[in-house]
């Protein structure tokens, strides 16, 4: 390994400077009250799923053997793409091994030489990755600012496609995309509007499909990404719209095309999943109604937060150290909470990310509330 030592003195220094910046991270695994997982629904761990789950093992053994082009395909697959479709309400869906594969594949597809993507700055990484990798120029606008953004769009006035893509419910500021308004202005511009629907399918909307439906702008909507390791609990995601788009992503997207098949097994758990979204609605509900209750305990003792309806709470502490600290505060305490620092969230806005599932009750709220107030003062 002598003819590493080179890169490996210069990848230490690296991580020297990463920790001396309080930014090192640690593999830790779950530990006392879920605060920060995006299981919302409790979905991970239903029964049902992990009936379905084995089940389908039994049947399709563990791997798919091969890209979904070639013999890594089985019916399970387009079965429940089609499902989902339904759900959403579009004409088909795609499945992709994850939520960064869908959004890297649907961006590098689609954004050609010659185009202009309009991007929220907060967008997520995967979705910075996706056109960073394409040869369409980048228009980046302030967050959820329907004026800058309308005035970008009108006056692009070339001759390539322009797109706007944002997430619907922001992953680490549990806001919204004014999606109305994306919806009229996209109308106007002819601009595809591609939504990453990743904290929202499942949670938003009378059928649970996210906050397209719950706004009632699905017409406006070119592709939705629905990622499934979250409220649907197990992994990888759909991504939503008009059957030739689809078609298109069969023919073009790389990280399907050339990537092994996820194992067919977990299409019998998502099917399952949309099941539950749809049979038991007050699984979203009391999401919701717990996050309110946990909104209303922080700020009764003096916690500033955003007012949104949003399992997704940031409590913002500025410098990455002061996050860590207060969290590694909470765990003590029994609560799994974690710090999310730049470089994903912007420089000084560290914070923790406290999210909501459906087993957050009165009681937690209370006395999570009380600790994280006392924490506060001290860290
Ligand atoms: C907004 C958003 N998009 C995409 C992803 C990526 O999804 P996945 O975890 O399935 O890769 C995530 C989270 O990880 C996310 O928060």
């Amino acid at each position: 390994m002598g003819h590493l030592e080179a890169l490996r003195q210069r990848v230490l220094a690296r991580l020297v400077e990463w920790e001396a910046a309080g930014l090192k991270r640690s593999l830790r695994p779950p530990s006392g009250i879920d605060l920060s997982s995006n299981d919302y629904l409790g979905l991970a761990t239903h029964p049902r799923l992990v009936r379905r789950f084995v089940e389908a093992l039994r049947i399709y053994g563990c791997g798919a053997t091969a890209s979904r082009l070639l013999r890594g395909h089985r019916e399970i697959f387009t079965d429940v793409e089609r499902r989902f479709a339904a759900f959403k309400g579009t004409e088909a869906a795609l499945y992709f091994a994850s939520g960064y594969a869908a959004n890297l594949g649907v961006l590098t597809t689609f954004l050609e030489s010659g185009d202009v993507v309009f991007s929220d700055e907060r967008n997520h990484a995967s979705l910075i990755d996706g056109m960073r990798l394409t040869r369409a120029r980048r228009v980046i606008f302030p967050h959820r600012d329907v004026a800058a953004l309308a005035r970008l769009l009108r006056s692009e006035q070339g001759p390539g496609q322009k797109f706007l893509v944002t997430e619907s419910l922001f992953s680490m500021d549990g806001d919204r995309a004014p999606l109305r308004e994306y919806a009229a202005l996209c109308r106007e511009t002819q601009t595809a509007l591609i939504v990453d629907e990743a904290h929202a399918v499942g949670i938003y909307g009378e059928r649970g499909s996210g906050l397209i439906e719950e706004m009632g702008v699905a017409d406006a909507v070119f592709l939705s990404i629905n990622t499934a390791g979250k409220a649907l609990g197990v992994c990888g995601a759909f991504v939503a719209g008009p059957a030739w788009a689809v078609e298109y992503l069969i023919q073009r997207a790389r990280p399907f095309v050339f990537s092994t098949a996820p194992p067919p097994a977990l299409m019998a758990a998502l099917d399952e999943a949309i099941t539950l979204i749809i049979e038991e609605p007050e699984r979203r509900a009391r999401v919701r109604a717990n996050a309110r209750r946990l909104r209303e305990q922080l700020v009764a003792r003096g916690i500033v937060l955003p007012l949104e309806d949003s399992p997704i709470i940031p409590v913002i502490l500025g410098e990455s150290e002061r996050a860590v600290a207060v969290a590694a505060a909470l765990q003590e305490e029994g609560f799994d909470v974690r710090a999310i620092r730049p470089p994903t969230v912007p420089a000084g806005t560290a914070r923790l990310r406290v999210s909501v599932n459906v087993q957050v009750d009165e009681t937690i709220a209370a006395r999570f509330a009380s600790a994280l107030a006392r924490i506060l003062k001290s860290c």
